[in-house]
């Protein structure tokens, strides 16, 4: 299938440093606990975390949602839980893509549940139009449009997570 690039590597790096930078400033001196989601945000997560200058704990977390394969049904399940406590801990929910808030809200919730200090959001990409649950996304890379993409992590049935740039998938 033809991709063509959305946002290239330099653009995708570039903005990673700002929101480095952002976090750095917006968290106090201490760990921040950063919650990668499974697969998609694992690229996108480590760039970040050499992108923040302050102590990071990593810990990831598996999500999966049902459904149609381009988008959620609404029914999300955890395949894998956190071996750590997140009791009293900043937490950075690093995720690669919201769309329509499903996965975001119901896991939100849940981390809620496990006492933490605060827990904020940073996802690499938005596509504001598909939103059907509220999220507040308090660190965003891009909005985009309502296109399908992959690379940089972001998969169609689990192929082209390793290309460099975040491409639309044509059809
Ligand atoms: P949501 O629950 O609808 O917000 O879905 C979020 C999840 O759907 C993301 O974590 C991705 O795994 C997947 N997803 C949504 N849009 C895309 C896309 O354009 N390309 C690849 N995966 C996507
Ligand atoms: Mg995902």
């Amino acid at each position: 299938m033809p991709l063509r690039v959305l946002l290239s590597e330099a653009q995708i790096q570039a903005r990673i440093r700002e929101l480095g930078e952002r976090i750095t400033r917006d968290y106090p001196e201490g760990p921040l606990h950063l919650v990668c989601i499974l697969k998609g945000a694992c690229i996108f997560l480590a760039d970040l975390a050499r992108a923040i200058q302050r102590d990071v704990f990593i810990e990831f977390m598996g999500i999966s949602s049902y459904g149609a394969r381009k988008s959620s049904s609404g029914e999300v399940k955890v395949t894998k839980d956190l071996d750590t406590s997140l009791e009293d801990a900043h937490v950075l929910v690093v995720e690669d893509i919201v769309d329509s808030g499903v996965t975001l809200h119901y896991l939100t919730h849940l981390l809620e549940q496990r006492r933490p200090r605060s827990v904020r959001i940073v996802a690499l990409l938005d596509k504001p139009d598909r939103r059907v649950r509220p999220i507040d996304v308090a660190y965003v890379g891009f909005q985009i449009p309502d296109e399908f993409v992959v690379g940089y992590g972001l998969d169609y049935a689990e192929k082209y997570r390793n290309l460099r740039d975040v491409c639309v998938l044509a059809e």
